[in-house]
């Protein structure tokens, strides 16, 4: 089954906004496979987004992630990977549709409080640097 990495960053954290977001995805369907609070430093932060290591806004970036808690979720279900990238909105606030998390609760593209994995191959990267230990078995009467 299709698994995504899903991280509320530090503003998400501390606005209270932890509760409401799980909410979103177990109402959606999804289920909670992996899920820790964590204070990541300067290093993990930089390997997490070392794709955007180019760009202008990536010393602020780190900077944001690194300045606190956040939450660092694997959720599974099916197209979980897209249909979770629509439940978060668009990256940018300004564009991201009401009714999405970052359309009801961000303004700032660089306070955007939640991360959604783009595909299933960056899902699987993602997953296996937050959840090294690896995540929660589900036992399947239960399941
Ligand atoms: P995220 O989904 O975590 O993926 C990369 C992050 O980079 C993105 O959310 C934003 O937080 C951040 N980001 C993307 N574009 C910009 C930008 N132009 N300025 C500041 N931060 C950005």
């Amino acid at each position: 089954m299709e698994q995504t990495f899903i991280m509320i960053k530090p503003d998400g954290v501390q606005r209270g906004l932890v509760g409401e977001i799980i909410g979103r995805f177990e109402k959606k369907g999804f289920t909670l496979k992996g899920l820790k609070l964590i204070t990541v430093d300067r290093p993990f932060a930089e390997k997490h987004y070392a794709d955007l290591s180019a760009k202008p806004f990536f010393n602020g970036l780190v900077e944001y992630i690194i300045s606190g808690p956040v939450v660092a979720m694997v959720w599974e279900g099916k197209n979980v990977v897209t249909t979770g990238r629509k439940i978060i909105g668009a990256t940018n606030p300004a564009e991201s549709a009401p009714g999405t998390i970052r359309g009801d609760y961000a303004i700032d593209i660089g306070r955007n409080v939640i991360h959604g994995s783009d595909a299933v191959e960056s899902a699987r990267k993602e997953i296996a640097l937050w959840f090294p230990e690896g995540i929660a078995e589900w036992k399947s009467s239960l399941h």
